[in-house]
């Protein structure tokens, strides 16, 4: 039976294969690595009812993955979709419709796609995320302060969730006193996501507010922050118009937030079910080494990354992919977590193997939409992992894993809650 209410209709075109699992279940919420192993062996280019009622293409192996998401023929922008008005404009991110925001990265093509990601990275430049360590190690520590000495946390909420929230709002240049609207905003929109719950539409409007006056008083008064490196950037005497800036400050602080609160989430998880790999990375921390850190945080975004789906592609014309024909107008989802467990591509692909080298997953995408926020996704990923197990050795899970709820939407995996323990006593002095 179906009960996840994030998904209230059963996949009736998943019955048409014999042996077909069933999709979007609790079940399959909590552990979707079978259903997928399934699909890849015996429809690897699979035709499903979504739980929106929206028929879409599921890409699980590979080599199709790899292939549908650089190829151009599959199109970001949702006026190309044959399906039913109520299916377009979407990329999966919470409110972004109901924002007006939707012309951002993960919408369109080239060439716009390549003015506005050339434009954008000018600003959001590897080295501002660089010289942006200090701070995120500070956040880090200033988080786990706030629970060390209780002897146990919800570490998605008192931990995963604000670190990438603050993160992002210190690099995009809110100023600190209005960071916390920016939490109870990002907080309103996570629990929910982007059901018609009016609490949901008031967060992104005052959020979307919120933003197009900050951009405007940057324009008066540029700092040193990205938002003001936006407006100043320029390609060739062009510049993004205040609505581009707005939508792109939008997309930074949405596909920067969830994914990085499932990346500390799904990877702290994945490390205290696997005490074997836990204990070998504690050990290379406590050695001063940070090889093992690198590889395990690639590996944990294969093991069980943050974006379950890439975002939404539709095809452009008549195509085949993985011995399929698609129809011009239908949808196309990759499954990034099914491809990353791909036997033909991993070894051993369902074990966690922190120091797995050869190990070029798709957890970041790949193709032109690949993740623009890589750099910053690993330095928080890795400050936030490496400062918890130093801080707190003997970090333990309290609950049982059955027990644990992961959280509905279609694009990303995540726990809603992770509750800990820890030795209490006096918090371990910091390095
Ligand atoms: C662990 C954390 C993260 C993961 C796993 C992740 C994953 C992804 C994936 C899979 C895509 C491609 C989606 C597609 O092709 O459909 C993507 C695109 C993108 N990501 Fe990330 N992301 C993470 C963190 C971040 C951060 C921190 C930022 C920025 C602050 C960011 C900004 C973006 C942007 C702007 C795009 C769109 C790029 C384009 O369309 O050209 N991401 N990300």
């Amino acid at each position: 039976m179906n009960d996840c209410p994030a998904h209230p209709t059963a996949d009736g075109e998943n019955t048409v294969e014999s042996g077909a699992p069933e999709l979007f279940t609790w079940e399959f919420a909590t552990d979707p690595y079978p259903a997928y192993a399934w699909l890849r062996e015996h429809s690897p280019v699979h035709r499903t009812t979504l739980p929106s009622g929206v028929e879409a293409w599921l890409v699980t192996r590979y080599a199709d993955a790899r292939q549908a998401l650089a190829d151009g023929r599959l199109s970001k922008d949702s006026a190309h979709h044959a399906g039913p008005a109520n299916a377009k404009g979407k990329t999966g991110i919470p409110g972004e419709r109901k924002a007006e925001l939707t012309t951002h990265l993960l919408n369109i093509d080239p060439p716009d796609h390549t003015r506005l990601r050339r434009l954008v990275s000018k600003a959001f430049t590897p080295r501002r995320v660089a010289a942006f360590a200090p701070r995120v190690q500070e956040l880090t520590d200033r988080l786990i302060d706030g629970f060390a000495e209780q002897g146990h946390a919800d570490l998605i909420h008192d931990f995963a969730f604000p670190l990438p929230i603050y993160a992002i709002c210190d690099l995009l240049g809110v100023p600190r006193e209005d960071q916390d609207d920016f939490r109870d905003w990002a907080g309103m929109m996570i629990r929910h996501g982007g059901g018609p719950r009016g609490g949901v539409a008031r967060s992104v409007k005052k959020m979307r507010g919120y933003l197009a006056e900050l951009i405007h008083r940057k324009r008066e008064n540029p700092g040193d922050d990205l938002i003001s490196d936006l407006i100043r950037a320029s390609d060739q005497g062009e510049h993004l118009t205040e609505n581009e800036a707005a939508a792109m400050a939008f997309i930074l602080l949405f596909a920067g937030f969830e994914t990085t609160v499932n990346l500390i989430g799904n990877g702290t998880y994945a490390l205290l079910r696997n005490p074997e790999q836990r204990e070998r990375l504690q050990g290379s921390l406590a050695a001063g080494e940070s090889d093992l850190l690198a590889t395990g945080i690639e590996e944990l975004l294969r093991y069980d990354g943050p974006v379950e789906l890439a975002t939404w592609r539709y095809a452009t014309v008549p195509l085949t992919l993985g011995g399929q024909d698609i129809a011009a107008g239908d949808p196309v989802l990759v499954v990034l977590a099914a491809a990353d467990r791909d036997p033909e591509r991993f070894r051993d692909p369902d074990r966690l193997d922190l120091a797995r080298s050869d190990n070029q997953h798709l957890g970041y995408g790949h193709g032109i939409h690949y993740c623009l926020g890589a750099p910053l996704a690993r330095l928080e990923g890795q400050t936030a992992l490496a400062t918890l197990l130093r801080r707190l050795p003997d970090l333990r899970l309290a609950a049982e894993p059955g027990d644990l709820r992961w959280r509905g939407g279609l694009i990303m995996r995540g726990l809603r809650t992770l509750p800990v323990e820890f030795g209490a006593g006096p918090p371990p002095e910091k390095k």
